[in-house]
C-alpha cells in the first residue's frame, strides 16, 4: 500500500536523522512530502529534502499558492510525522497557531499525527512543554517519548531523537493499525528472561529472547500508549518512545513491575521469570578446587503475576485504583489448554496467552501461535504468524476491557 506521508522537520541538530527517515519511507514505496520550518532549513537545506523526497519543498504558505498548499497537504495526508519536533513546534501545535506551512498542515490534517520530540532535557521537562505534550496527546496525537543519550555538544540526558528506524516502526504501526485507541493509557510490559546469579559470573537463565514483549511494546506505542518496558536481559533495540527499565533477576523485575503498575491501566507479563533462585550467591567466583562441587540449593521466587492479581483484589476491596487488565503468558510443552485454564484461575489474571514451546517453537523465532484464554469468556485462537500480529490481538482484547 502506498501512503501519503508528510514529514515535518524542525530546527534541531537532530534534523540530519530525518533525512534517513525520509529515505525509509520512500524506499518502502510511500510518497513523502517534506515540510520544514524556516529555521530547519538552516540545518539541512531545501535541495536535500527535495532530492530525497522527489517532491517540492517549502516552509511557506506563499509558494505555489494556486495549489492551496496550506490546506491541501494536510487534508490529503495519510500520516503526518514531525521529527524532530522542537519545544517550539509542540507549543505552536498545542496552541493551534498557523504561522507557517507546517502548523497549517497540522491544523488541516485529519489523519494520525506523530511527534518525535528532540530537545535538551531542561526544555523537555519544563512544565510548559509537558503541558503542551499532554494537550497534544489528549487530542489523539502520538507523542513519542524522547530517548536518553548524547544531546548536542557534550551533554547527555533525556531529549534525544530516537533512531530513524524506530520512528519509522512507530509510523508503520500507526499506518497499519490506523488507530490510536490506547492513547492516554499507560501499559506496563515485562519482557525477556530473568537471570538468577550463582556467583558473579554464572547464572541460571532461560531461552526467552524478549521478541514477543518488544513486539507488544512497539504495537502499544504505535497505538498511542505510554509504555513502560521492564526488560530482563534482552539484546534488542529500545522501542522508540518506551520507558525502558532494565533488570536482571526476578526480584528486580518484581520491584520494577509493581512500581510501574501503580499508575498503569494494564500490565502484560510476557517475561519468562525464573521460578527459583539459588539460596546463596557466592560473592566470589566459585573455583573448581574440590572434586565434588557443592550443590546449589534453590528457593522459590515470588510469583509476580499472582501478586499483581492479589494486590488488585485488595485495592478493589478498598475502592482504590489498580491496573484494570492483567495479562499473563504461559509456555506449555503439553496439555496447553487444560494447564492454561488452571493457570488463569490460579494467577487471577484476565487474559492468559498460552503458547506451546519445544524445539523450534516460540523462543527466539519471529513467529508465534497461541490461544488466549479469557477469564469469563471464550478462548481466542491466534494462528501462526508474526509476533506483531499476536501483539495486536492481545491489545484488542486488552482495549476492549479498558473502560
Ligand atoms: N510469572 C511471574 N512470576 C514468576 C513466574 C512466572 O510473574 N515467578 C509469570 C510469567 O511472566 C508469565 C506467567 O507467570 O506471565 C506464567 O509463567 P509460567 O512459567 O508458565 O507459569 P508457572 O506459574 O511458573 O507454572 P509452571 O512453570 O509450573 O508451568
Amino acid at each position: 500500500m502506498r501512503w501519503k506521508v508528510v514529514v515535518g522537520v524542525c530546527a534541531g541538530i537532530a534534523v540530519y536523522k530525518a533525512c534517513e527517515l525520509v529515505r525509509l519511507f520512500t524506499e518502502s514505496g510511500h510518497e513523502v512530502r517534506v515540510v520544514p520550518t524556516r529555521d530547519a532549513l538552516r540545518f539541512v537545506g531545501e535541495p536535500t529534502w527535495a532530492a530525497l523526497s522527489g517532491n517540492p519543498v517549502s516552509a511557506e504558505v506563499w509558494d505555489a499558492v494556486h495549489e492551496v498548499p496550506h490546506v491541501r497537504i494536510g487534508q490529503s495526508a495519510d500520516l503526518v510525522v514531525v521529527a524532530p519536533a522542537t519545544a517550539d513546534v509542540l507549543a505552536r501545535a498545542a496552541a493551534g497557531l498557523a504561522n507557517d506551512l507546517l502548523t497549517n498542515t497540522l491544523l488541516t490534517a485529519r489523519c494520525p499525527v506523530v511527534f518525535a520530540p528532540a530537545m535538551h532535557t531542561e526544555m523537555w521537562e519544563h512544565p510548559a512543554t509537558q503541558a503542551n505534550v499532554a494537550t497534544l496527546r489528549s487530542r489523539g496525537a502520538i507523542v513519542i517519548e524522547p530517548a536518553v543519550g548524547r544531546l548536542t555538544g557534550a551533554d547527555t540526558g533525556k531529549g534525544r531523537l530516537p533512531e530513524p528506524q524506530q520512528i519509522f516502526e512507530v509510523c508503520r504501526g500507526v499506518l497499519r493499525g490506523g488507530s490510536a485507541d490506547l492513547a492516554g493509557r499507560h501499559v506496563v510490559i515485562s519482557a525477556g528472561g530473568t537471570r538468577e546469579a550463582i556467583d558473579p559470573v554464572r547464572f541460571i537463565g532461560n531461552r526467552s529472547s524478549g521478541l514477543q514483549g518488544y513486539a507488544l511494546a512497539r504495537t502499544a506505542l504505535a497505538r498511542g500508549a505510554e509504555v513502560t518496558l521492564v526488560s530482563a536481559n534482552v539484546a534488542l533495540p529500545d522501542p522508540a518512545g518506551a520507558k525502558v527499565v532494565r533488570v536482571e533477576s526476578a526480584i528486580q523485575l518484581r520491584e520494577a513491575v509493581l512500581a510501574a503498575a501503580e499508575s498503569a491501566d494494564a500490565v502484560v507479563m510476557a517475561a519468562a521469570v525464573a521460578d527459583f533462585r539459588p539460596v546463596r550467591q557466592s560473592t566470589g567466583k566459585i573455583k573448581k578446587t574440590a572434586d565434588d562441587p557443592d550443590p546449589i540449593y534453590l528457593t522459590k521466587n515470588p510469583d509476580i503475576l499472582q501478586e499483581l492479581g492479589e494486590v488488585r483484589a485488595a485495592r478493589r476491596a478498598d475502592g482504590l485504583p489498580y491496573p484494570e487488565v492483567i495479562v499473563g503468558f504461559a509456555a506449555e510443552t503439553e496439555d496447553m489448554i487444560a494447564n492454561g485454564q488452571a493457570k488463569l484461575r490460579r494467577k487471577g489474571c484476565d487474559l492468559l496467552v498460552v503458547n506451546q514451546v519445544g524445539e523450534n517453537l516460540a523462543f527466539g523465532t519471529p513467529d508465534n501461535a497461541a490461544v488466549v484464554l479469557v477469564a469469563g469468556g471464550d478462548p481466542v485462537e491466534i494462528p501462526r504468524g508474526p509476533k506483531e500480529d499476536l501483539a495486536g490481538i492481545v491489545w484488542n482484547l486488552v482495549g476492549a476491557r479498558l473502560v
